[in-house]
């Protein structure tokens, strides 16, 4: 069984409410347990930016279901790559809320302090949700 990373980032489709990211971290959290899924979901600035980590097919499975979800539009994929350990494992899905991300980090893994995973580089997006982890700010 293959084990796979995938990083991607979309827009909010809507005007953003706390409560319908609730309602996302609640249900990933009931299905992404059963299917051996970790990771977390990271949004702020009218973005979202989510990784996945799990076997290769249900990654890819879950992912092309997100991507027909009409809460948020342009799905881009930035990082998908084999791994050998999951970096998130703590989480099925945790949750990074907007209050939890400071222009101060934004601004060591891109060129502005407003968040925007699309001009991120797909390492720096990978840092960044590890740093956010490692600094307790996943929920
Ligand atoms: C940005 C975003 C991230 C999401 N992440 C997940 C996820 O990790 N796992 C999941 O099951 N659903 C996730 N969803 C929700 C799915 O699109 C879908 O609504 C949900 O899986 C439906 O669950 P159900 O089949 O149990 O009704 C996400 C939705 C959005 C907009």
């Amino acid at each position: 069984m293959s084990l796979i990373r995938l990083v991607y980032a979309s827009q909010f489709a809507q005007p953003f409410n706390e409560l319908d990211a609730l309602d996302i971290i609640e249900v990933s959290m009931v299905n992404n347990r059963k299917l051996d899924i970790t990771g977390v979901l990271c949004y702020s600035n009218h973005y979202y930016l989510q990784c996945l980590e799990g076997c290769r097919t249900e990654v890819n499975r879950l992912y092309r279901k997100i991507c027909l979800d009409s809460r948020h539009t342009e799905p881009v994929i930035l990082m998908y790559q084999e791994i050998l350990h999951r970096q998130f494992d703590d989480w099925y899905m945790g949750h990074i809320p907007s209050i939890n991300i400071s222009g101060g980090t934004v601004l060591k893994y891109s060129k502005e302090r407003h968040f925007n995973p699309y001009t991120m580089t797909p390492e720096a997006a990978l840092k960044f949700l590890l740093e956010l982890s490692q600094i307790n700010a996943v929920l």
